[in-house]
């Protein structure tokens, strides 16, 4: 499938401007995820199967440890046919309270030779309101067996000092429909996003959450749903520590490491188009931040590695390395869309 995928299909969509290659393929799995039949048929051949032990992460039973990551299907149209592809969770956002179009176009940009992808999109997508919509409309109609994240962010017209604010109305709106809850703040498209990494804005931003979190065990028909937080590469181990210290501190449930990054390295020195790089450049960084966050809590706080897998050996590198779950999103461009089964396969 992968030698189909480069020789017929890569290139094609690589001859398509880089954003209009990704519409393209959000139309054509959606167009799956709404097939009768076919998709449920496609998961019986590609998904492991009950030979394979599922992984057990926060409560939650996971069919294998490849997931994707979050920005592919940000408004969770075609999310459904992942599950088709033989990936074991889907994390669908970023979303954020207020619809919005992210910035100007060309906004991602290829680099083959590199395995990396630029991207600026600025968290575009149709809003936390209309997004609950839609997943309350898929989910009464599914029978499915893959986890669902859903990746919250903050919307570009909310200040800093609102952040809360914004977070909390997300997750009033999306929390009953996800398996778990991605608290991102980490993009580098969003100005100022990254500052909620920092100790007192991310605590007061957690110990909200987890509050209205807390609160739903006492509503009917409602749980508590585990947390993870995203963060960037970019950190120093000095603010890891802080930031897992802060983790620890308020029984929040896991780390996803790691976003894109902002350094300009090697290839990338002279490269001044504004953007998080993704996929193999930011490989190391990713699983370095995975390596420490393990060894500074033992083992004791969930890991999701992500950040230029491209091949089992990159996955397995992360889950040496700490992770219980990898996702993949660059490496899946320049692999195709079977990378995930590919990896699930090699790491059980
Ligand atoms: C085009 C694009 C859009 C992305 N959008 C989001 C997003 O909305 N939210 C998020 O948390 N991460 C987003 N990411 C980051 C990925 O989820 C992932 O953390 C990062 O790309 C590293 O993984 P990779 O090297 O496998 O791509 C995006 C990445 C790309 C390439």
């Amino acid at each position: 499938m992968g030698v189909f995928y480069k020789n017929f299909v890569k290139p094609l969509i690589f001859r398509l401007d880089p954003e209009k290659a990704h519409e393209v393929a959000v139309d054509a799995l959606s167009l799956l995820s709404h097939m009768p039949f076919v998709p449920k048929l496609m998961a019986n051949l590609n998904q492991l199967g009950n030979d394979y032990a599922p992984v057990e992460i926060c409560g939650i039973d996971f069919p294998n440890r490849v997931g994707l990551a979050a920005g592919f299907d940000k408004n969770a149209v075609c999310w459904p046919a992942f599950e088709a592809l033989g990936f074991g969770h889907v994390e669908i956002g970023t979303v954020t309270l207020l619809a919005q179009p992210g910035n100007p176009k060309p906004r991602m940009f290829r680099y083959p030779e590199h395995q990396a992808i630029l991207n600026r999109m600025g968290f575009n997508n149709d809003g936390a309101e209309a997004v609950a919509q839609r997943l309350s409309r898929t989910l009464s109609k599914m029978d499915r067996r893959i986890p669902l994240g859903v990746n919250i962010g903050k919307s570009k017209a909310a200040p800093l000092d609102e952040a809360v604010e914004d977070y909390k109305g997300s997750f009033q709106l999306l929390a009953d429909f996800a398996d778990y809850v991605v608290i991102n703040v980490s993009s580098p498209n969003t100005p100022d996003l990254r500052k909620l990494q920092e100790e007192t804005r991310l605590r007061e931003l957690l110990s909200t959450l987890v509050s209205l979190n807390l609160e739903r065990d006492q509503q009917p028909g409602q749980s508590r749903k585990p947390i993870f937080l995203k963060v960037a590469p970019d950190l120093s181990l000095e603010q890891l520590d802080a930031i897992i210290a802060t983790l620890l501190e308020l029984n929040l449930d896991g780390i996803i490491a790691t976003n894109t990054t902002m350094a300009r390295e090697g290839p990338f020195e002279n490269i001044d188009e504004p953007g998080g790089i993704s996929g193999k450049p930011v490989d190391a960084m990713s699983t370095e931040i995975i390596a420490h966050a393990a060894k500074t809590t033992s083992g004791n706080l969930p890991i999701i590695g992500v950040g230029g897998i491209t091949d089992p050996d990159s996955a397995k590198r992360k889950i040496d390395a700490g992770a219980s779950l990898v996702q993949i999103y660059s490496g899946m461009i320049f692999e195709g869309p079977f990378l995930g089964k590919r990896i699930a396969k090699a790491l059980v």
